[in-house]
């Protein structure tokens, strides 16, 4: 039996795997510019984020209607379920969709299809979280926003990701003061590529309640001494940080030495079509690259639930 886990860093236009792509490929009469699914998983290589996200966004062509959205969560679902996740906050790129021609509300009722049938098809409870693209402009992210407003009693939260160096939070602070008047919860990337100062800056600025990745924090003493002491979780991604060379190898990575520090840290897939696995197969993976014992495992799962959206009763349950 899997660890059960709960899902808190988890894109799913990144569940994306090769044989759905070319499912929904031939269902909408899109051209993928590779032969087979063999071919397009060779593409499979990134130097760092941004060759990812290249192929990340060129693979969404295949996302059309609110059919194939729910397609893609439904086969996520199935896959977290084997691998014990019980509970997963979701996050999706609305201007990734809307730029090509897919209206939000395709994308959102699409999602919503699997997520309100989750708990009893999967038993897996259920989050939604908006990011923007942070490469994108602020008046961009502010019409996502209101474009949104119909949709909130479906989504949680926002967060923000994409492209990271050089599109700092302070960006995005009146569109996440917006969001915190309207009762949205707020995450958002920083520290993957980007300097420790985008992670005080997310904190100081958007007020966000937990960091995606957080990762080079350990860089800066002083903020790895506040988030331990506000117990700020971060949301790491081991594989996804190997895949992106944001470490040189598993066995490099900084969790084991963060965990000792005292910060909450998370293990989640990020986008795990792309990058190798999913939630247990991280779990497996730093279990095994980094000697990491039952203790720590359970600990990992346990601020998984802790630091999720779940209310206290829920919360419960899902473990
Ligand atoms: N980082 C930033 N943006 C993203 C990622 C990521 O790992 N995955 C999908 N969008
Ligand atoms: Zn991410």
């Amino acid at each position: 039996m899997p660890l059960p886990k709960a899902e808190l860093h988890l894109h799913i236009e990144g569940t994306l795997e090769p044989e759905l792509a070319f499912e929904l490929a031939a269902r909408n009469d899109v051209q993928l510019p590779y032969g087979d699914t063999d071919a397009l998983r060779k593409a499979y290589q990134f130097e760092d984020l941004q060759s990812f996200l290249n192929l990340y966004y060129e693979l969404m062509a295949v996302l059309r209607t609110e059919q194939d959205f729910a397609d893609l969560a439904n086969a996520y679902l199935a896959r977290a379920a084997a691998q014990g996740v019980r509970h997963a906050e979701i996050f999706f790129d609305p201007q990734a969709h809307t730029k090509r021609g897919v209206e939000l509300g395709t994308v959102v009722e699409g999602l919503w299809r699997a997520l309100e049938r989750s708990q009893a098809d999967h038993g897996i409870s259920t989050r939604l979280i908006m990011c923007f693209l942070r490469d994108d402009s602020a008046e961009s992210a502010m019409e996502t926003l209101r474009a949104a407003e119909p949709y909130l009693d479906r989504i949680t939260g926002i967060g923000l990701d994409s492209a990271e160096v050089g599109h700092p939070p302070v960006k995005f602070r009146e569109v996440y003061e917006a969001a915190a008047a309207l009762g949205l919860r707020r995450v958002a990337h920083a520290g993957e590529e980007g300097p420790p100062a985008y992670i005080t800056e997310a904190l100081d600025v958007l007020g966000v309640e937990r960091v995606d990745h957080g990762l080079r924090c350990v860089e800066d003493p002083a903020l790895v001494e506040r988030l331990v002491r506000e117990r700020v979780p971060l949301t790491l991604c081991p594989l996804s940080n190997v895949r992106l060379r944001t470490v040189d190898t598993l066995a490099d990575h900084p969790l084991p030495a963060m965990l000792d520090a005292g910060l909450m840290c998370t293990v989640n897939s990020d986008d795990p079509a792309y990058f190798g696995g999913y939630a247990g197969d991280n779990f497996d993976a730093v279990r095994s690259a980094l000697g990491l014992d039952r203790e720590r495992l359970r600990e990992l799962a346990r601020n998984s639930f802790l630091a999720s959206f779940l209310e206290d009763d829920e919360e419960l349950r899902a473990r």
